[in-house]
C-alpha cells in the first residue's frame, strides 16, 4: 500500500476518512452539512470502535464520493493507540465498501501532535494491510491501494516526518511478523540468520553470524546444550548499529529469544498447541525488526542486538532432565526441565552481549513463559527489571506505540525458587510465579547492568483479528524497543 502526505484542498477527488471524538462531533468541520446529517442520522456518535459511512456528491462535482467516519471516543481520553484502533475499524469498513484510495482529513485536535498522529495512522495502515499469504494458492484481493494523509500548511513538516517514521516502524513490524509466521521447517536458525543479514543489507546495520564451532569457542555451553538435539545447527546472530561512534561507552544491548521451534525436548510439550511453538523466536524477530527501524532512521545511538538461535527438539543427542550443565558465565545449572530452554540460551546471550559487545544497558525480549499468559493474557507484555529508571523509559515508549507493558515484582525472596543443592541454579522455579522466577534466572547473568526483561509470550501472537492487527504474529516488541532506544537521544 502506498501512503503519502497530501496538502489538503477542498477539491480532492478521493474517498474520505473522518476521525472524530464524541465532543468534537458538533463543531467538527465536516466536509459538508450533508455529510454531517447523513452520518449523524445513522446514529454515529464518535464512540470508540464506532464507524459510519455515506456516499455524497460534493458541490460542483458530478461523481459521488464516499466518507467513512471513525469514532475516537472521549476527547480527554484520546491516545495515539485510540487513533490507530479507530483507523483500523475505518479501514475494515472501507474494504467492505471496496474503496481503493482514501484521504484522511487534516488532524484538528490539539491534544495530539499532527506528526504523531500521522505516524500512528501510517503504522495502523501498514499493519492492517498485512497478511501472511505466502503459501496460499489464491491470494485474497484487497481493494485499498493508497492512503493520503492530509495536512494544513503549518502541519506539513511534522506530518511528512511522521509518515516517514510510521513507514519505517510499520514495515519493521511487518518484517517481524513475517519471520514469526514462517513455519519452523523454513525458519531454521540458519535461515533466521540469513534473514537478519538480508535486513542488515537493506537497512544498513552490520550482521555477523557465528556457526556451531565458533559458538563452542566462545564457551556458550548452555546455548549449545539446548540446540544439541536438532540437525538444524545453532547460529549466534550479532547485529550492530553504531550510530554514535564518539560515545563507545554507551551501548544499548538487545537480546531476542530465537527458538525456531520449541518441542519442549525430552520434557515434551503436549501435542495440542505444540504447532504454535514456531513462534518461539518472536523475541528474535522483535530485535531484528527494531534494528531495521533504528538503522533505517539513522538513530544516533549505539545499539547491538544478539540472538542465540537454535531449535529445541527430541533426539538421542539431546540434553536430559537432570543434566547439570555449564554456562558461558561459568555458573552451573541443573536442568530440571528441557522445556525451560529459553532462559538457558538467553543466559549465554546476555553474558555474551555484556562481555563481548560492551553493552551498558540490556533489554531482552522473549516468549519465555506460559505463566505470563495466565497472568496478563494476550494484552500486556510482562516486565521484570532491576532498574526503575529503565522501566519509566519503557512506559514512555509504551505510550508512543500503544504496546502495553506491566511490571511484575522481583523481590529477592523469589530467588529461593531457582535454587538447588546440586548446582548454582536450577532452570525451573516451580509452578508459582513462573514468569518472575524465569526473569530472576536471567538476572543472575546481567551483572551490574541496568536490565529489562520483556516476556512477550502472550503478546507476540494473536489468536483472532484485532482492530488493526490480524490473527497470527503481532510483531510485539519492535516498536516498543525502537521508542525505548529513542529515550536515550
Ligand atoms: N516457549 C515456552 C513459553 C511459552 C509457552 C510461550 C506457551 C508461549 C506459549 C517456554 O520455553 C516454555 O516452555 N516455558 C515453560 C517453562 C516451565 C517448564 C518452567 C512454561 O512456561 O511452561
Ligand atoms: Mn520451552
Ligand atoms: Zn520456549
Amino acid at each position: 500500500m502506498e501512503i503519502r502526505a497530501f496538502e489538503f484542498s477542498r477539491d480532492l477527488v478521493e474517498d474520505l476518512v473522518l476521525l472524530v471524538t464524541e465532543e468534537d462531533l458538533q463543531d467538527y468541520a465536516w466536509p459538508s452539512q450533508e455529510v454531517k446529517t447523513l452520518l449523524l442520522a445513522q446514529g454515529f456518535s464518535g464512540k470508540s470502535g464506532e464507524t459510519a459511512a455515506c456516499v455524497y456528491v460534493p458541490a460542483g462535482r458530478e461523481t459521488p464520493v464516499k466518507a467513512v467516519a471513525g469514532g475516537l471516543g472521549k476527547g480527554e481520553e484520546l491516545t495515539l493507540e485510540k487513533v490507530r484502533r479507530a483507523f483500523g475499524s475505518v479501514l475494515k469498513q472501507a474494504e467492505k465498501l471496496k474503496i481503493q484510495a482514501l484521504t484522511v482529513l487534516p488532524w484538528a485536535s490539539e491534544r495530539l501532535a499532527p506528526g504523531d498522529v500521522a505516524r500512528a495512522l501510517t503504522e495502523a495502515g501498514l499493519l492492517a494491510a498485512y497478511r501472511f499469504e505466502r503459501y496460499l494458492g489464491e491470494k485474497k484481493e484487497r481493494s485499498l491501494r493508497s492512503l493520503q494523509i492530509g495536512y494544513t500548511p503549518e502541519q506539513e513538516v511534522g506530518v511528512i516526518a511522521g509518515i516517514k517514521l510510521g513507514q519505517a516502524l510499520g514495515e519493521a513490524t511487518n518484517l517481524a511478523r513475517d519471520l514469526v509466521n514462517e513455519p519452523a521447517n523454513v525458519m531454521t536458525p540458519a535461515r533466521l540468520a540469513a534473514e537478519a543479514q538480508k535486513a542488515g543489507e537493506q537497512y544498513g546495520f552490520s550482521v555477523e553470524v557465528l556457526d556451531k564451532e565458533e559458538i563452542e569457542k566462545l564457551g556458550m555451553v548452555a546455548f549449545l546444550e539446548v540446540g544439541k538435539a536438532s540437525v538444524n545447527e545453532p547460529r549466534l546472530i550479532i547485529m550492530r548499529h553504531l550510530g554514535d561512534p564518539g560515545n563507545p561507552e554507551q551501548v544499548l544491548g538487545l537480546v531476542g529469544k530465537g527458538m525456531t521451534f520449541d518441542s519442549g525436548g525430552l520434557s515434551l510439550k503436549q501435542a495440542q498447541g505444540m504447532h504454535t511453538m514456531k513462534y518461539d523466536m518472536a523475541g528474535a524477530a522483535a530485535v531484528i525488526g527494531a534494528m531495521s527501524a533504528l538503522s533505517r532512521e539513522k538513530v544516533r545511538l549505539n545499539v547491538v542486538a544478539v540472538v542465540a538461535a537454535c531449535e529445541n527438539l527430541v533426539s538421542g543427542t539431546g540434553y536430559r532432565p537432570g543434566d547439570i550443565i555449564g554456562t558461558m558465565a561459568g555458573k552451573s545449572v541443573m536442568v530440571e526441565s528441557t522445556d525451560a530452554e529459553g532462559r538457558l540460551t538467553l543466559a549465554d546471550a546476555i553474558h555474551y552481549i555484556i562481555t563481548k559487545e560492551n553493552a551498558s544497558v540490556v533489554v531482552d525480549a522473549a516468549t519465555l513463559t506460559g505463566a505470563v499468559i495466565v497472568a496478563l493474557g494476550n494484552i500486556t507484555t510482562g516486565v521484570i527489571t532491576n532498574d526503575s529508571g529503565l522501566y519509566e523509559r519503557l512506559q514512555q515508549a509504551s505510550q508512543q506505540c500503544g504496546e502495553k507493558v506491566w511490571q511484575l515484582p522481583s523481590f529477592p525472596e523469589y530467588k529461593e525458587q531457582n535454587k538447588t543443592p546440586h548446582a548454582d541454579l536450577r532452570n525451573v522455579g516451580g509452578r508459582e510465579a513462573g514468569t518472575i522466577t524465569a526473569g530472576l534466572f536471567l538476572e543472575e547473568f546481567v551483572q551490574d547492568k541496568p536490565w529489562l526483561h520483556l516476556d512477550i509470550a502472550g503478546t507476540a501472537f494473536a489468536s483472532k483479528d484485532g482492530d488493526y492487527l490480524s490473527e497470527g504474529a503481532t510483531g510485539a516488541g519492535v516498536r516498543l524497543l525502537y521508542h525505548f532506544a529513542e529515550t536515550y537521544l
